[in-house]
């Protein structure tokens, strides 16, 4: 007899507009829609056509008139600043409703653009969700990222505002924010007409006359103002995100279709009651953020946790326990990486014992491959399930999972289990065939994505379809490789394009060849992910000098590191290249990155039959070992 997960997932691929019409009664609708799915316009669909709703008044203002305004929607729980401070949903109504007024007094009107760029505060949820009240769109930036990077999303996000903060607070330094706007919008072509500054005591900024205003001052003087209906199909919010080159993707996501994925998700993908107390451990920077901070624990009523420190040095390895058994949170969803960091301080789980965590039911795992070490030892350690799940920016909620809301699968290590009810995965093959169960292919959606994924980029659609609908028409291009078992496990393996994962940080290897490539005395280079043992994957880098440069190489590759810093952030991990004599080719001149990246992680390769000159294999592992690399063999 087919289980609960068996029976919503064959629905949900027979009959896709029953499945998501039921789920949409999850979600309060201004105007219901004349279609669930309209397939009129191939490759492009849209959810709940004619539809209107309020994303802010299904995240807020329903549950705080509707039985819950004095639970707490938002814990902020900060090590880096020592405060705890909570909201109720009539305070997070309240502060959000005053917030949006206030926008609207700069200007601010439905349909314009908001670039957020803040730390972990209140007051960037706050405005997120500001914005959805008034139908303005936000993009926020992830506080990592250096000045160029913030330029190049300003340039074609075109925000009429910016809302940010003085500083952001990462363990050992404070991380001054104005500097890096103030270079940006310099940078930029397009100019913001207002900049609104959350002051934090750590760092106060100088403000621009003119352009730059205090938060506490649009708040002071604001009228709250009422949620406005928009249409299902009109944008919530644009997330940028890594592509293959130095320009990054605008990530479209709308406001119907999101609501009701994001709503459907919290109980049957995650199991969770309204009520419960939720915490994402991810940045509002990134896509877990938006969805799984922001988003999906206030539609469904609960409490979310914004988390303003790391799981190591906040004062130690004992932090997310710390939270945990304060706050009574039951479901914790963060990247392996945290785990591995924690696991290599506190290998015996020694914090662990300190704390009362028995309300503690699920760990979820994503962002990257979750190793089958890292599950083994979180299981062990907390004694509940630990759940790799898979998924992208671009879909915006768990293609792969273990549903456990729909009743829990055996857990095969090394898998994300089955696909999520509405994702339609296939594995084919480079001749667009299938490939038969346990063998490697690429990973494709068959169209039309599910509610909640990405209708198309930001002014883009061409880019849409050229990125990721081109190469395997009537599915979506998820340039992720793996297999799909017999049992209908998906393992995800590996990118089959030039994006790395850094601490569950998704990077452009492509970016910073850009950079590398702008150095003066740099001939060629080539960036690779190379295996590291808390982050997963660092970048590292290889050059080829120009004829005639007789500088040392250590003094290039410090020029380098900081260049890859300043131009593209800290959260790029940057911090090693190696000067070679050439890089390995094919004889028509391609790089060979996937044998350097055998080479540099010691792995066996074998050298391939298109290569140029095979003698310069032996050059790459010279060289590494040369800068001491460890896995180089
Ligand atoms: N603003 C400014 N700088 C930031 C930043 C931010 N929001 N976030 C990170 N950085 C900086 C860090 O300070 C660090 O700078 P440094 O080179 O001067 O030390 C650099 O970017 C790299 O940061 P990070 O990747 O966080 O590495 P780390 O060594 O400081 O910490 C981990 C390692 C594993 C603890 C941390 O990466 C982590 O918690 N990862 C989880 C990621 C995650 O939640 N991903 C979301 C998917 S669920
Ligand atoms: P991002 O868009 O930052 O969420 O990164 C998405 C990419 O991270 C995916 O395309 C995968 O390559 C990788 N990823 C995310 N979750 C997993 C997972 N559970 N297992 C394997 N890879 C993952």
């Amino acid at each position: 007899m087919p289980g609960r997960y068996e029976e919503a997932y064959s629905r949900s691929i027979e009959d896709p507009s029953g499945f998501w019409s039921e789920a949409a009664a999850g979600i309060d609708w201004h105007r219901k829609w004349d279609q669930v799915l309209d397939s009129s316009n191939p490759p492009f669909y849209r959810w709940f056509k004619g539809a209107e709703l309020n994303t802010c008044y299904n995240a807020l203002d329903r549950h705080a008139d509707g039985g819950r305004g004095d639970q707490k929607a938002l814990i902020y729980d900060s090590p880096v600043t020592g405060q705890i401070k909570s909201f109720t949903y009539t305070e997070l109504r309240e502060r959000v409703a005053r917030c949006a007024g206030g926008l609207k007094t700069l200007g601010v009107e439905k349909g314009d653009l908001v670039l957020i760029y803040m730390p972990m505060i209140p007051e960037a949820v706050i405005s997120m969700l500001a914005c959805a009240r008034i139908g303005a769109v936000h993009s926020v930036v992830f506080g990592g990222f250096a000045a160029r990077e913030l330029a190049t999303r300003i340039n074609d996000a075109r925000p009429v505002c910016v809302i940010t903060a003085s500083c952001g607070i990462e363990p050992g330094r404070i991380v001054e924010y104005k500097p890096l706007l103030d270079a940006a919008i310099e940078l930029a072509d397009h100019k913001p007409r207002v900049c609104v500054m959350v002051q934090r005591a750590m760092a106060e900024a100088p403000m621009i006359e003119g352009r730059d205003i205090d938060w506490d001052e649009v708040m002071t003087s604001a009228q709250p103002t009422d949620c406005v209906p928009v249409a299902a199909t009109d944008p919530l919010y644009i997330l940028y995100t890594s592509g293959t080159t130095g320009l990054p993707k605008g990530v479209v996501r709308d406001n119907g279709g999101h609501a009701v994925a994001l709503k459907w998700s919290m109980k049957n993908v995650y199991g969770i009651d309204p009520g419960e107390v939720y915490w994402a451990a991810s940045d509002i920077g990134w896509v877990v953020g938006h969805s799984y901070i922001v988003y999906a624990p206030l539609f469904h009523g609960c409490t979310t946790i914004l988390f303003e420190g790391k799981p190591v040095g906040t004062p130690d390895a004992g932090a997310f326990w710390r939270v945990i058994s304060q706050h009574q949170v039951t479901a914790l969803f963060t990247a392996p990486t945290a785990f591995r960091a924690i696991k290599q301080q506190d290998p015996n789980g020694e914090h662990i014992k300190k704390y009362a965590l028995d309300g503690f039911r699920t760990l979820f795992l994503a962002g990257e491959r979750a190793d089958p070490d890292t599950v083994k030892w979180a299981e062990h350690h907390l004694r509940v399930p630990v759940i790799d799940h898979w998924w992208q920016t671009e879909t915006g909620w768990a293609i792969g999972a273990n549903c456990i809301g729909l009743g829990m699968l055996p857990v095969k290590y090394g898998s994300a289990t089955k696909a999520v009810p509405g994702f339609d995965v296939h594995v084919l093959d480079k001749n667009r065939r299938p490939v038969k169960p346990g063998k490697i292919g690429t990973i494709v959606i068959k169209l039309p994505l599910p509610p909640g994924c990405l209708p198309s980029l930001w002014n883009n659609d061409e880019g849409f379809k050229q990125s990721y609908l081109s190469d395997f028409p009537g599915y979506y291009l998820t340039a992720d490789a793996g297999y799909i078992d017999e049992d209908g496990y998906i393992f995800v393996m590996s990118r089959t394009d030039d994006i790395i994962n850094v601490a569950g940080h998704r990077l452009s290897t492509g970016a910073m060849e850009e950079v590398l490539a702008g150095h003066p005395d740099v001939a060629e280079c080539a960036v690779i992910g190379v295996a590291e043992k808390v982050k997963g994957q660092v970048p590292l880098g290889f050059v080829v000098l120009t004829a005639g440069v007789e500088r040392a190489d250590d003094d290039i590759v410090k020029e380098l590191v900081a260049m890859v810093r300043e131009q593209i952030g800290p959260v790029a991990a940057f911090t090693s290249a190696v000067v070679v004599k050439r890089l390995p080719k094919t004889r028509s001149g391609k790089i060979l990155r996937g044998t350097m990246c055998k080479i540099a992680d010691g792995e066996e390769y074998r050298v391939p039959a298109t290569i140029d000159d095979p003698a310069v294999l032996d050059e790459i592992g010279a060289a590494l070992q040369g800068i001491g690399h460890a896995g180089a063999g």
